[in-house]
């Protein structure tokens, strides 16, 4: 790979053993994906920042980094943790649990992330053909698939270090040639509601894999609706592009690229056959936003409470980005919340924390990404409900 006499430098190590690691690290990567060179960023994402996820081995990594001077070279935003210092209260995972989820986010403040949350869109809308290097599947999915722009689907690790570089490899998605679809689905089911998008997205990442698949037939109403199918997509399927059929810039003028590729229907049956390994009936909690709710989503649901005049009977969690946490605020629907009995989490997640051991056993979510890391991640069973069946179900 060709590498700039300054880019040299950092490679030998003149710039310390920190850019060292890290220049070495993103130009093996790009080596094995056949990059030219190395490429600024202007938005790195880190995914894997629970203390769960990485614990104290992960941790010893990034107080080494830390205490060499590691710092984000770029705009630098990363993914919730299961607590913070305003949420440790309620969620009590136990002091080992707690102390080390909150150095870690200590110190990715220190390296320059002031950011937690899994939709760094919303802070800072991706443009198209800008070059990201971005973790997190929903988050690269959504940056590449509404957005058009430019980023592969980074390891939390990997990330971490081409933000401390600044830079990325020049391969894979960034590469206009790579970014063709390679297997095509028509989304014949039913979509109604929010659910449904995500099995559909659960449905086509499971079949398509690493492959890049276009989708036709989706037709989503709104953003969420895109959202759900994107993060279910991510979490059954490897890929970081999704061309969606007149939501996608990359689906303009696709006609020809379509000649000769596989074709896969999905229809309710494909959905039926996802959704049946609902694996728990009754509720103990419910947990909305997975990835963290908009603005818009929240206030469907402020809506339907209201309409409804009712509060919750058993505990219901809404998780969000501190950006959309204030905006509630502002607009009174915190007390409103407060006051029906609901919880709203700003910049943590539930899904990657040990549910179970704070005595949760069956979680409603409408997110079908939730469900598929709940059982592994939270120790906890799942079942499907969608907004208005919460309200219906979890509320009196
Ligand atoms: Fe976000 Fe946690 Fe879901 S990081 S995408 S809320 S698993």
């Amino acid at each position: 790979m060709y590498l700039t006499r300054y880019e040299e430098k950092i490679y030998d190590g003149e710039a310390g053993w920190v850019l060292e690691k890290a220049i070495k690290i993103v130009v093996k990567v790009g080596e094995a994906m056949g990059a030219d060179r190395l490429i600024p960023i202007s938005h790195a994402h880190i995914s894997g920042v629970g203390y769960g996820n990485i614990g104290e081995a992960g941790l010893s990594l990034l107080r080494d980094l830390r205490d060499g001077g590691a710092r984000f070279a770029t705009y630098t935003t990363a993914n919730p943790g299961s607590v913070d210092d305003d949420s440790s209260y309620y969620f009590n995972y136990g002091d080992p649990f707690i102390r080390g989820q909150k150095e870690i986010l200590g110190i990715f403040r220190e390296m320059g992330a002031n950011v937690f949350t899994c939709t760094p869109y919303y802070y800072r809308e991706p443009r198209a053909g800008e070059i990201l290097a971005w973790a997190e599947s929903n988050a690269v999915l959504i940056a590449n698939s509404i957005y058009g722009a430019r980023s592969n689907r980074e390891s939390g690790l990997l990330a971490m270090f081409e933000a401390i570089l600044g830079k990325t490899y020049r391969a894979g998605l960034l590469v206009e040639e790579n970014r063709a679809p390679q297997i095509a689905f028509k989304i014949e089911a039913r979509m109604g509601s929010i659910i449904d998008y995500g099995l559909a997205g659960l449905a086509v990442g499971e079949i398509a894999g690493e492959r890049i698949p276009y989708v036709a037939g989706l037709k989503p109403r709104s953003h969420e609706e895109v959202k759900a199918f994107l993060a279910a997509a991510g979490s059954s399927g490897g890929m970081g592009l999704v061309i969606i059929d007149s939501v996608s810039p990359d689906s303009r003028g696709i006609r020809d690229v379509l000649a000769g590729i596989e074709r896969i229907s999905i229809d309710d049956k494909d959905l039926k056959r996802t959704s049946e390994e609902i694996i728990c009936s009754e509720a103990d909690a419910a947990l909305i936003g997975c990835p963290h709710a908009s603005l818009e989503l929240i206030e469907d649901l402020a809506r339907m409470l209201v309409e409804r005049d009712v509060r919750a009977a058993k505990p219901v969690w809404i998780f969000t980005s501190h950006l959309v946490y204030e905006e509630l605020g502002r607009k009174g629907l915190i007390d409103l919340f407060a006051s029906r009995g609901v919880k709203v989490f700003a910049g943590i997640c539930g899904v990657i924390s040990p549910l179970n051991i704070l005595g949760y056993r069956c979680i409603a979510t409408p997110s079908v990404k939730a469900a598929s890391y709940l059982p592994k991640l939270a120790g906890v069973r799942y079942i499907y409900m969608d907004l208005p069946e919460i309200v219906s179900k979890m509320f009196k």
